[in-house]
């Protein structure tokens, strides 16, 4: 693949914690149901997955808030449920509802029957993302990813969202054996696809552990981080003569980040409920961290807005040995004012510069 050369790589010296002159900026679910935009090419598509499965709109819509905002990374338009869909689970996603699967993994007899799939199923998000990376024209780099082996185990189990994860805890407990197969399989799929986005040009990759924080400690490390780690160990780490960072996302995970950083991911993203200045002691600066702006902040209004990046990047401080890239602690609700993102990107470009040396 040609391709131009990288304008913009502060979220990759970032994420690798080397010197940059302001710190970079990308949001959870940055394109999607907030912008305009979005749901008018969603409506264009007819559904999710005609979304997703078409490479002209996914890269339609990654490059949506680039074009409103001065985002420091565009990141893939998909979903971590393709890669059961690719088991043939059969994932939808009705209007106004979650995802669903037709064929949840529940019975012995069902589990027997996963295996890794055949990674030209997820050819459409391969497509994309060499589309996409062509459309950037180097402006920024693109982020691939993929759900953690347990969060993608929770909906294949439970069939759709939970409140209480009974059916996968359930089955942690009463048959440990079948969520290790499960798991072992989800972890050799997502390194499998993970390392196919990198080859087609993703630039770093994220996994996305949303659900690891709702287990016991001592089960986390066991049935989630020791799945994740597997599959960064697995991660091709270069790409066109420079490293592909690899961020680890636990939301609920604070109390387990030094077992997180230490899992070789080159980054740690958090949620809004763990302090910056502490996260970086704990590690020694072992690790750069993503994060942690709460997103219903989003709501506050223009002056809290701004007050509340001032206090991520304060409670941060100064960079120097440390990497930070500036985002929320979970995905922005489809509620937000647009506006809301453009106080936020711009008061972090404005106030970062006095954190970084150079
Ligand atoms: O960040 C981005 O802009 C890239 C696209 C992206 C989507 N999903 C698009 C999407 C990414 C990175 C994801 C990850 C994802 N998907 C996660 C992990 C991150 C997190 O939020 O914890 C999870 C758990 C999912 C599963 C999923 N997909 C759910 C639970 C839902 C429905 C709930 C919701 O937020 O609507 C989706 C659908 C989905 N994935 C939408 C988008 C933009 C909205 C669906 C629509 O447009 O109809």
């Amino acid at each position: 693949m040609s391709v131009a050369p990288l304008k913009n790589d502060v979220f990759l010296r970032s994420l690798l914690r080397e010197p940059v002159p302001y710190t970079p900026t990308w949001l959870m679910r940055q394109a999607g149901r907030y912008l305009p935009e979005y749901n008018a090419t969603r409506s264009r598509a007819g559904s999710f997955m005609g979304l997703a499965q078409n490479p002209e709109y996914a890269a339609e819509v990654t490059l949506q808030p680039l074009e409103r905002y001065p985002l420091d990374a565009a990141i893939l338009f998909s979903d971590i449920l393709t890669v059961p869909d690719a088991m043939g689970l059969g994932l939808s996603f009705a209007q106004g509802e979650g995802p669903r699967f037709a064929h949840p993994v529940r019975t012995e007899a069902d589990v027997a029957k996963l295996a890794v799939p055949d990674l030209e199923k997820l050819r459409y998000v391969f497509d994309a993302v060499g589309l996409i990376r062509k459309q950037l024209n180097g402006r920024v780099p693109l982020i691939g990813f993929a759900g953690s082996p347990f969060t993608v185990a929770c909906y294949m189990v439970e069939g759709k969202g939970s409140d209480d994860y009974r059916l996968i805890k359930g089955m942690l407990y009463a048959r440990p054996d079948l969520l290790h197969r499960i798991l072992d399989i989800n972890a050799q799929t997502t390194a499998q696809y993970l390392n196919a986005q990198i080859e087609a040009g993703a630039q770093a990759v994220m996994i996305f552990d949303s659900w690891g924080g709702v287990l016991a400690d001592g089960l986390f490390q066991q049935f989630s981080l020791q799945y994740t780690q597997r599959v960064v160990a697995a991660l091709k780490r270069e790409r066109e003569g420079r490293r592909v960072p690899v961020i680890v996302f636990t939301k609920g995970g604070g109390q387990w980040l030094e077992s997180i950083a230490a899992c070789g991911a080159d980054a740690v993203g958090l949620d809004w409920t763990v302090d910056l200045a502490a996260a970086r002691r704990r590690v020694t600066d072992s690790v750069a961290f993503q994060g942690n702006l709460d997103p219903i902040a989003l709501f506050g209004g223009e002056q809290a807005i701004r007050a509340e990046v001032r206090r991520v990047l304060d409670a941060f401080g100064p960079v120097k040995q440390g990497g930070h890239v500036f985002n929320l602690g979970h995905g922005i609700s489809q509620f937000t004012p647009p506006e809301a993102v453009q106080a936020l990107v711009e008061e972090v470009r404005l106030y970062s510069p006095r954190f970084h040396a150079v």
